[in-house]
């Protein structure tokens, strides 16, 4: 990572009375996943289309590969892919000429065309059906033709608008190992909307929350975990038969603490990390021996409600928040 390839500076956008963006301040270096979230309406979509001169900012500037989107916007689109949120494709055609046809608008090398499109048709695992109608396919079959039409030119910066809504567990996970491998392996850089903070969690080198058009958190998802949820669940495993001693220590020290499922292990609830070292002093003190202290960590989802004065509601890993 080295030189930013997005710099925002106080970049805002209005509707009228609406503030779709306000004071936008943002850079994303090359090679970065950068996770762009937030609620319904946050300002997500409006930033994306400022970032690739679709759109005109009210306030502020912005520079993106060096350029600015409002004056070099074609040249800058020839080297940025968007995946839209509604991508249209032409219904009529079959998904290979789709792919064709785009592959000679953003210029593909004529003599690399047909490669190149069997290539993003077998990546997706849509060779099996290049020759029917696009407006044949399933909507996960759409989706994931728009976004081989976006790398067709090889974007040196991808945007993509929640790209795996729609899509079935398989699909999705071929969606984010192309995204890992666009930058690892080429060192292409990623802007992601998206509302699946597991998939955020799990791709981005850095997130921002957005929530009413500004910017309220960036950072890893590590570090933004550690200094926005205070409250962790800390487990400790300790001799099966000193858990009524070590619960007796802790509550006497002012701590929650109750036995976990498992024989011989004690969960410590709404603890703040700095608190660990002395609940740790109060078992040893109790002559209680500790075999392992665990925080759990918070997660993307646990900062997410955090900034929004929720608590998270119990629901499985590969559900999807929206
Ligand atoms: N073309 C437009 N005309 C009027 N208002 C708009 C327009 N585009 C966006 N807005 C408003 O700007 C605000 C931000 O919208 P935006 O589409 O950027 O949100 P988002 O974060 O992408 O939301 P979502 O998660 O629903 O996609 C909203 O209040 C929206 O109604
Ligand atoms: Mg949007």
């Amino acid at each position: 990572m080295t030189d930013p390839v997005i710099v925002a500076s106080d970049l805002g956008r209005r509707f009228g009375e609406t503030v779709a963006v306000s004071q936008l301040e943002l850079t994303v270096q090359a090679g970065e996943v950068f996770g762009f979230l937030g609620h319904n309406g946050a300002g997500k979509t409006t930033t994306i289309r400022m970032l690739n001169g679709i759109l005109t900012p009210t306030t502020g500037s912005a520079r993106v590969l060096g350029l600015d989107p409002m004056v070099d916007g074609t040249q800058l689109r020839s080297r940025t892919g968007v995946l839209t949120e509604t991508p249209s494709l032409d219904e009529r055609l079959t998904g290979r000429d789709n792919l064709t046809i785009y592959a000679d608008l953003y210029r593909v090398p004529k003599d690399e065309v047909q490669a190149r499109v069997d290539e993003l048709l077998t990546g997706f695992d849509l060779i099996d059906r290049a020759d029917d109608k696009a407006g044949g396919y399933s909507k996960g079959m759409k989706q994931r033709l728009a976004l081989a039409r976006t790398l067709l030119h090889k974007p040196e910066i991808l945007f993509l608008d929640e790209p795996t809504s729609g899509l079935d567990p398989v699909a999705a996970r071929q969606v984010h190992e192309m995204i890992l491998q666009t930058t690892r392996q080429q060192g292409h850089t990623v802007f992601l909307c998206t509302h699946n903070l597991v998939e955020a969690q799990r791709l981005c080198d850095r997130v921002g929350v957005m929530e009413h058009g500004k910017l309220v958190a960036l950072g890893s998802p590590r570090d933004l975990a550690r200094q926005l949820v205070t409250n962790l669940t800390v487990d400790f495993e300790v001799d099966a038969s000193s858990v009524p001693g070590a619960l007796q220590a802790l509550t006497a020290g002012g701590v929650t603490a109750s036995a976990g499922q498992q024989a011989g292990t004690i969960l410590v609830s709404g603890a703040a990390r700095e608190q660990i070292p002395d609940q740790v002093s109060l078992l040893v003190n109790a002559g209680i021996r500790i075999y392992g202290v665990t925080p759990q960590e918070p997660t993307l989802e646990d900062v997410y409600f955090a900034l929004h004065g929720e608590e998270p509601v119990q629901h499985n890993q590969a559900e999807v928040i929206q």
